[in-house]
């Protein structure tokens, strides 16, 4: 049964009208795993937001590239010899095989294992078909070197971070991250980052949103799901989630900044000079208070600086990003980059990977947590998909709580005291329902 037709298609945007009511505190369950939900996203979200694919330290040099996806499409995101990063959908354009069919590498061409076309992956001629095999013999007529061009994304970059998007004529980047820029900075901008080794991924059976809206509007959950900080004596107590600030940033974007008040930044004296030269001093001071700090950039991209934690006797964190890649209506792909400062001492970098793989990493302890209700979750919308009457869902944390007033906080966006709001998830959802009811642009 698919509502994929015209009058399906109707019916389907007016329930999410009447019933994705973030205004009011309420989402109903179905819009979680319902599979036509899930084709109004491919279509109308993933095919015409922007999306994050790569950090520039992973195509380093002329001709390196890796290979990601844009929804469900796969994309070779590509550094040309100008220095150019460019994004071609990883299709050949004869009988759309995939091209680059490793992870990632460094190449002069790309060339298509089935039929041998053979494309440029330098400057200008990056996506370019260069030849093919027999050509003179096979298309004596000659081939169309402008039709047979890689289909191209709009790629742009902030601070390392690179995006695309298959939309031509939507914001541009910095208009589409608009305040959330200033709180990246605290994470990819604070210092000149890498990332180490290459990300990890894995398979979760559950919905794309949940993860991402954890990332956006969750530091709630903490006390409950991961309590066994605080019972391992890691942190002070349970609500160790709550102080701190929940930030509304706009745009469907969300984060929420946990402070400590022990006066003395917890990161390393050693970069306290390359942080004060990158950052500025609003920012600079905010991120000496930090102890976490979570967020998502709407609709699937997350960025972390998970607790402290104390290893071999030292406080450390770091820099994680995730992407909650949709394989289904209810699977996910999850990409994990651990960042660290290129600059760093040593045992920063040494007790920060220790740090990732306990905390945040496929065996990472926060993971484990989340992971289990994520798919619960996901079980629960597919079992109330069947049923008649509407699940509803309460988003209501904070609905009539004011933001700080302006000047409190050092940093843009609507900023509210404290970090138990959902405030930013309402705006994600407002921001979801434009997309798929195509009321954006
Ligand atoms: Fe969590």
């Amino acid at each position: 049964m698919s509502r994929y037709d015209a009058q399906g298609r109707l019916e389907l945007a007016d329930r999410i009208r009447k019933t994705v009511l973030p205004e009011r505190g309420q989402i109903p369950m179905f819009v979680y795993t319902d599979p036509d939900v899930y084709e109004l996203e491919r279509e109308r979200l993933f095919g015409s937001t922007w999306l994050f694919l790569a950090h520039t330290s992973e195509i380093p040099n002329p001709g390196s590239f890796v290979v990601r996806s844009m929804g469900e499409e796969s994309v070779i995101v590509g550094r040309g010899d100008d220095g150019v990063v460019r994004v071609f959908l990883n299709a050949c354009r004869h009988r759309g095989m995939r091209l680059a069919c490793e992870d990632f590498g460094e190449v002069a061409n790309w060339r298509c294992p089935y039929h041998g076309f053979t494309y440029g992956s330098r400057g200008e001629f990056m996506g370019t078909l260069m030849g093919a095999p027999f050509e003179r013999s096979a298309y004596p007529e000659g081939l169309d070197r402008d039709a047979l061009h890689l289909v191209e994304a709009r790629a742009e970059i902030y601070q390392g971070l690179v995006f695309a998007t298959w939309s031509r004529s939507g914001p541009s980047l910095d208009e589409f991250l608009g305040d959330v820029r200033w709180y990246l900075d605290l994470i990819v901008g604070r210092a000149e980052m890498e990332v180490v080794g290459v990300p990890e991924r894995w398979m979760v059976p559950t919905n794309w949103r949940l993860p991402s809206e954890n990332f956006t509007a969750d530091a709630y959950h903490t006390a409950t799901a991961h309590s066994f900080l605080s019972r391992l004596g890691m942190v002070k107590g349970v609500d160790f989630g709550r102080d701190g600030y929940h930030v509304d940033p706009g745009g469907g974007h969300g984060l929420g900044i946990g402070v400590h008040f022990d006066g003395e930044s917890y990161f390393p004296a050693e970069l306290a000079e390359e942080y004060a030269t990158r950052l500025d001093g609003g920012q600079a001071q905010t991120l000496a208070r930090v102890k976490n700090l979570h967020g998502n950039v709407f609709p699937n991209f997350s960025f972390l600086i998970p607790n402290f934690i104390e290893i071999e006797g030292r406080r450390v964190s770091g820099a994680m990003l995730r992407v909650w890649q949709p394989a289904g209506p209810d699977r996910t792909q999850v990409w994990s980059w651990h960042l660290v400062e290129r600059g760093a001492p040593e045992w920063w970098k040494r007790l920060g990977r220790k740090m990732y793989i306990q905390t945040f990493s496929s065996s990472g302890m926060f993971d484990q947590d989340d992971t289990e209700n994520w798919e619960a979750q996901t079980r629960s919308s597919n079992a109330a998909l069947y049923r008649q009457e509407e699940f509803l869902l309460h988003y209501g944390m904070g609905l009539d709580a004011p933001p700080l007033p302006p000047g409190e906080f050092p940093g843009p966006g609507d900023v509210y005291d404290g970090k138990f709001s959902e405030a930013a998830a309402r705006t994600y959802y407002r921001v979801w329902r434009n997309h798929v009811l195509e009321e954006v642009r």
